[in-house]
């Protein structure tokens, strides 16, 4: 759970180097093996009101945060600082981060400063995390993600957990959020936590939850043609004697479809009524998870009045050779009624 690296933190090296980035009006201290990133991840540092510095050049902020306990130990990274009591009380402008590690696909730093922030209700430890916005390009110019920040108590075995409660969105111009109030510094001293044990140590740590960008999608297009197949005679009706018969492909919207007719009917229909479908073409070849969304009449011509008898159907195609329509298109009795004029 601990860093697979140790890094140093000498209180009075880094008094001794806040001094003289003082002077030079960051108060970043990086110590060994982290290489500055340029100003960019810099606070910048006023030595009256450095609380109220705004980290990144943003409105300073309090988020919505909810606070708990919790067993599972931080997610993204973890730091454990020896001397941890020197830490809170020697160096009140003091801001630590960690080197880089990565989350998502992004490199991200781990920000603490012990004083960050101080309210009636005392003094707070604020945490924050930074992501490195070299890889803020293209694709990946926006990320979205949850933060969680942990400190963990001896006397517990759990984190201490502050959850910020939006979803914060870092991109170019907010390379920087966190939670300025994460725990207050009279809670993290209290012995019976026991934030600080074994000789001095405290434990802190962040969870990130990149959420990524979609890149999987679907196009719905509608084609709004709607001819329908010139009309398909059935000979000699009364002398059919096959169970079904299916009409040659047509096309309609860059599909080719059938009808289906079962003289005799098929299911409820049997016996009784003709039965209607159409079909997509047995022949018809779909990309994987294709499917066509068919609005469409049937009809049976009424070859003497033109009433015809027509039903509309609704519905989604997906396998060559399925149909839909009905089993009681018509009924016997309809269709063989001469006055109708279907036959
Ligand atoms: C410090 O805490 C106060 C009160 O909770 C808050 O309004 C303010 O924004 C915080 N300061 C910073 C720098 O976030
Ligand atoms: C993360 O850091 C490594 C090492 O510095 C670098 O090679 C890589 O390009 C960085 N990735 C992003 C997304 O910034
Ligand atoms: C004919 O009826 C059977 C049983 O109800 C059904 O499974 C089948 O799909 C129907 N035929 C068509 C073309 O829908």
């Amino acid at each position: 759970m601990f860093l697979n690296e140790k890094r140093n933190l000498n209180l009075n090296g880094a008094i001794f180097l806040f001094s003289s980035f003082f002077c030079a009006g960051f108060a970043t201290i990086q110590v060994s093996l982290v290489p500055t990133k340029g100003t960019n991840n810099a606070v910048p540092c006023n030595p009256q009101s450095s609380r109220l510095a705004a980290i990144n050049g943003a409105e300073p902020r309090l988020s919505a945060e909810q606070k708990f306990m919790r067993t599972r130990p931080p997610s993204a990274y973890c730091v454990r600082i020896e001397s941890c009591s020197e830490l809170m009380t020697r160096s009140p402008n003091l801001q630590y981060e960690t080197r880089p590690f990565s989350v998502g696909g992004f490199n991200w730093t781990f920000i603490l400063q012990p004083f960050g922030n101080t309210t009636s209700v005392g003094d707070w430890i604020s945490a924050y995390v930074a992501i490195d916005p070299s890889g803020l390009v293209g694709e990946n110019r926006e990320v979205y993600a949850d933060l969680r920040f942990l400190v963990y108590s001896k006397s517990k075995d759990q984190y201490w957990t502050s959850m910020d409660t939006e979803i914060r969105h870092f991109h170019q111009f907010r390379t920087t959020w966190g939670s300025p109030n994460f725990i207050q510094t009279k809670q993290f001293k209290a012995k019976d936590k026991e934030y600080i044990f074994d000789d001095d140590q405290c434990v802190f740590g962040v969870d990130i939850s990149v959420y990524p960008y979609f890149n999987q999608w679907e196009i719905l297009s509608i084609d709004k043609t709607v001819y329908g197949p010139n009309s398909w005679k059935l000979m000699k009706f009364s002398t059919l004697t096959r169970d079904f018969y299916i009409s040659d492909d047509f096309s309609v919207g860059g599909k080719n479809w059938a009808l289906k007719v079962y003289p005799n009917g098929n299911g409820t229909g049997e016996g009784n009524s003709l039965s209607l479908y159409v079909i997509l073409s047995e022949n018809q070849i779909l990309k994987t998870y294709e499917k066509v969304y068919v609005r469409a009449k049937l009809r049976v011509l009424d070859q003497k009045q033109s009433k015809h008898l027509q039903k509309p159907i609704l519905s989604w195609f997906d396998t060559p050779g399925e149909g839909f329509g009905f089993e009681q298109f018509v009924s016997f009795t309809d269709l063989q009624n001469p006055a109708k004029g279907f036959i």
